[in-house]
């Protein structure tokens, strides 16, 4: 098993972040493997006293002692890595296996994989792919044949964290650990699925990564699909890594390819303007600094599709992204179709809702019951457990499932060229223009064709 893990980018904002501070809780909490050792790839002149600060900054609640043991396992060292033999002369003495993990912008994946190619790892090597694979299905073909002239399958992680979110490992708990739930899971009790992720961020720093990718293919191509996969899936007979997501691939070939008059009439694509979100002042998108308006990019994308089999036949999945908007809401809401009779008087009870809500991790279930007190009156109730106590943060989980060597909760190739041909056909109308780039205030609730019923 390799315990060298080589980051690629690591002065960059995910390495500081997400996979340093993750590193860190899992040396506090003694889960990283005997002779584990970091390599950190970088372009310019960087040192163990930057790591030191970057820790302070993002992982000042894990204990000193642990920091400092973690930076005792890293060194860096400079290469380009898109350059093969500057790759070479890094990784030397290049003879144990290592997990390659590119850290990287999207569009220096290939390039980099080229070099990886050419520098001969020792067998038993991994390679971990951040997100977005590719920028259309093409382009993930194309990374899936260099990645696998490589590594094979099962040597590669491309990764989505939303799947090692506490939250979202509940859905395959509250749905296949339950009888209850299960049975009512299907086009005959559930009228509409959605799934969501607003946000009042803006472009935090990233606007050169945005610009031109947009809501459609930073959310809801990678992240939101699979939680669509989840929440639709069949009932796996184990949660092994092939039958978990053989299960998974099912629910995203059942997705119906819109067609154009489709994607007219069921995806609304929208950018903010200028607005406040509380005591924010928020410029409008188009003034953001790094952006070219003229790219067109959304920053707001609503899609609603259909898994056409027999258990969701006609039920809508509505799947949302929004940035710069008033009210945060991420969560996948499950709404039950109202009751055959209802017996009560004059009350008009809300249908119920399961809700799987993400970061703070939470389920809460709507239902109706009688209040003591005067006869039958129906009262709104709310049943929620807390998963926020979870000891591991989603990248500290997903490294230690890398480490160990277990792909499971990774994207398979197969999956990630299916999620690109799910909304092809939109990213095909939008290009062509067929739907309008809408404009909503940024601290509003986003456009309000979004909120009119299908
Ligand atoms: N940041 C997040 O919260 C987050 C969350 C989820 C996924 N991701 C994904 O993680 C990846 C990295 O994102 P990021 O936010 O960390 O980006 P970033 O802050 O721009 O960092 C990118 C890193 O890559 C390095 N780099 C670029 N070209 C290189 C080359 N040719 N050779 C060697 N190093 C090179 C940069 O080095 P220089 O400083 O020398 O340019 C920098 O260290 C992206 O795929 C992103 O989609 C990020």
């Amino acid at each position: 098993m390799s315990h060298r893990l080589v980051i690629f980018g690591a002065n960059g904002d995910l390495t500081s972040r997400k996979l340093m501070p993750a590193l860190a809780r899992l040396q506090q909490m003694g889960k990283l493997p005997s002779g584990f050792s970091v390599l950190g790839i970088t372009r310019d002149a960087w040192g163990t006293h930057r790591l030191r600060e970057t820790l302070e900054r993002h992982a000042g609640d894990v204990s000193l002692q642990a920091r400092n043991a973690l930076l005792s396992l890293v060194e860096y060292r400079r290469a380009e890595a898109t350059d093969s033999s500057q790759l070479v002369e890094a990784l030397k003495p290049n003879r144990e296996p290592i997990i390659a993990y590119l850290a990287l912008p999207p569009s220096v994946f290939l390039p980099t994989l080229e070099a990886l190619a050419g520098a001969s790892l020792a067998e038993g090597s991994r390679v971990v792919i951040e997100k977005p694979f590719g920028e259309d299905l093409a382009s993930a073909q194309a990374l899936n044949r260099l990645v696998h002239q490589s590594f094979p399958e099962n040597a590669v992680f491309r990764i989505d964290h939303f799947l090692h979110l506490q939250t979202v490992q509940n859905v395959l708990g509250l749905r296949f650990a339950n009888r209850v739930f299960e049975q009512l899971w299907n086009r005959d009790h559930v009228e509409q699925v959605e799934i969501v992720w607003d946000e009042s961020l803006t472009l935090e720093g990233r606007a050169s990564y945005y610009d031109g990718v947009g809501a459609l293919k930073d959310m809801i191509q990678n992240h939101l699909l699979q939680l669509l996969c989840l929440a639709g899936m069949e009932a796996p007979l184990a949660l092994d890594e092939r039958t978990l997501r053989d299960r998974k691939i099912d629910v995203l070939r059942a997705v119906r390819r819109l067609s154009p008059e489709e994607v007219e009439r069921y995806t609304v694509r929208a950018r903010y303007t200028a607005g406040h979100i509380g005591e924010r002042q928020v410029p409008s998108y188009a003034d953001e600094e790094g952006i070219d308006p003229a790219h067109g990019t959304e920053t707001f994308a609503q899609v609603t599709l259909w898994v056409d089999n027999w258990r969701w036949a006609g039920v809508p999945f509505k799947l949302r992204s929004g940035k710069a908007l008033g009210r945060e809401r991420r969560e996948i809401a499950v709404h039950f179709r109202p009751v055959p009779h209802l017996a009560f008087e004059a009350n008009d009870p809300l249908p119920n809702v399961v809700r799987l809500l993400l970061e703070p991790d939470r389920l809460a279930f709507g239902v109706n019951l009688t209040r003591p007190g005067v006869l039958f009156p129906l009262e709104r109730i709310e049943l929620s457990a807390d998963f926020t106590s979870q000891e591991l943060p989603a990248y500290a989980r997903l490294l230690l499932q890398i480490l160990e060597g277990d792909c499971t909760l990774s994207i398979r190739d197969d999956e990630a060229e299916e999620s690109w041909r799910a909304i092809t056909p939109i990213l095909d109308a939008w290009a062509q223009a067929r739907v309008p780039l809408l404009e909503y205030p940024a601290g509003s609730d986003g456009p309000t064709t979004a909120s009119q019923p299908l």
